[in-house]
């Protein structure tokens, strides 16, 4: 099969190409024919070489891509869940060879039967940015109806997720994007627009219940900025697991009360509740640029320049 590879850890250059064997499935885990995978700034880290956590994980040579649909070609003998035939999307096995590729073997917990409203692109745009985004406003964010939540970098893969799964769960919204994209973020159902550039959101919001900090930059001083408008006892969510609080953070959080945490991606089950959303017209997603496998490296360079709306796909077998 086809795959794109890496052997080092570099630039877009370092991505190849490959003809590679068809992956076989282990007892708990389903052989998938990808129709498309998403790309993630995550992929961006790893072609380049993880992080302090990640590096000691990352094995070359490397397919890339955590974000994928497709159908069900092999299950392994433990799974119950799906059969051959099945349409699919969710996250391919980490660390492990991923979405980039004709197959893709994911564990059979981090699939979901793909909504039947949505191509198999659009599908491959959800997995990962909407676990994300899930796992940090119900998860960790705890969100309640007609609480408030402030949604940082609301535009993007995990930002335009969040808006709408707090909106579907009764929440008033506000978000934060460049100017661009501020109607983008009413479109989308939030109830209020803040442009990060030109406005202060420390001089405009107070008594917030849950910030969800969902940009792809890390900036302890925003952070600051966030606790300052967060209601005693509120919650400051982070997307950005490798980027921890700072100690002038972790002493804001404590003088306030608010409970502060880093995404981890723990329930995958998710994956369900949101093909249901999206099935109820609840929730949909925003495809910016769809490109071929073979330009990955261009889908890389794009999404790293940092304002891409919604998701980049690459699109193995076009429908
Ligand atoms: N914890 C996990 O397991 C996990 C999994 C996936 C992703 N993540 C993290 O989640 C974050 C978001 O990922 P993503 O895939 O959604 O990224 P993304 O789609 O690449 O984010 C792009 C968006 O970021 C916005 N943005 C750019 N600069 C900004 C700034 N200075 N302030 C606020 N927003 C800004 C842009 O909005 P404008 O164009 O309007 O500026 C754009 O829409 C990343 O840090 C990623 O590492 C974590």
């Amino acid at each position: 099969m086809k795959a794109i590879r890496i052997h080092e850890f570099g630039g877009p250059e370092v991505m190849l190409m490959e003809e590679v064997p068809i992956p076989e499935p282990a007892s708990d885990a389903v052989l998938v024919k990808t129709y498309a995978s998403g790309v993630n700034i995550a992929d961006c880290g790893i072609r380049k070489g993880g992080n302090a956590i990640l590096r000691p994980l990352l094995k070359l040579p490397l397919t890339l891509g955590w974000d994928a649909s497709g159908i069900v070609d092999k299950v392994g003998d433990q799974v119950t869940a799906f059969k051959k035939g099945d349409e699919v999307f969710g996250v391919p096995t980490f660390p492990g060879d991923g979405s980039y590729a004709e197959y893709f073997v994911a564990k059979e917990s981090h699939l979901a039967l793909k909504p039947n409203a949505i191509s198999f692109n659009e599908a491959a745009g959800v997995p990962l940015a909407g676990v994300t985004a899930w796992n940090g406003v119900i998860e960790y964010g705890k969100l309640q109806p007609g609480q408030k939540i402030l949604i940082h970098g609301a535009a993007g893969g995990v930002g335009s997720l969040a808006v709408q799964i707090a909106k579907a769960k009764g929440a008033y919204v506000i978000g934060t994007a460049s100017v661009n994209n501020l109607e983008f973020l009413k479109d989308l159902g939030a109830d209020e627009a803040i442009d990060y550039k030109t406005q202060r959101v420390e001089e405009m919001l107070k008594d917030i219940d849950l910030v969800f900090d969902a940009s792809p930059i890390r900036d302890n001083n925003i952070r600051l900025k966030f606790v300052q408008i967060l209601k005693n006892g509120g919650r400051l969510v982070s997307s950005q697991l490798d980027f921890p609080y700072s100690e002038e953070v972790k002493t804001a959080l404590s003088a306030k009360n608010v409970e502060g945490s880093l995404v981890r991606l723990q329930n995958y089950a998710c994956l369900r509740e949101m093909a249901e959303l999206i099935d109820a017209g609840k929730i949909k997603v925003v495809i910016s640029k769809v490109y071929p496998l073979e330009q990955a490296g261009e889908a890389h360079k794009e999404n790293e320049a940092g304002h891409v709306r919604g998701k980049l796909i690459l699109e193995i077998i076009k429908e």
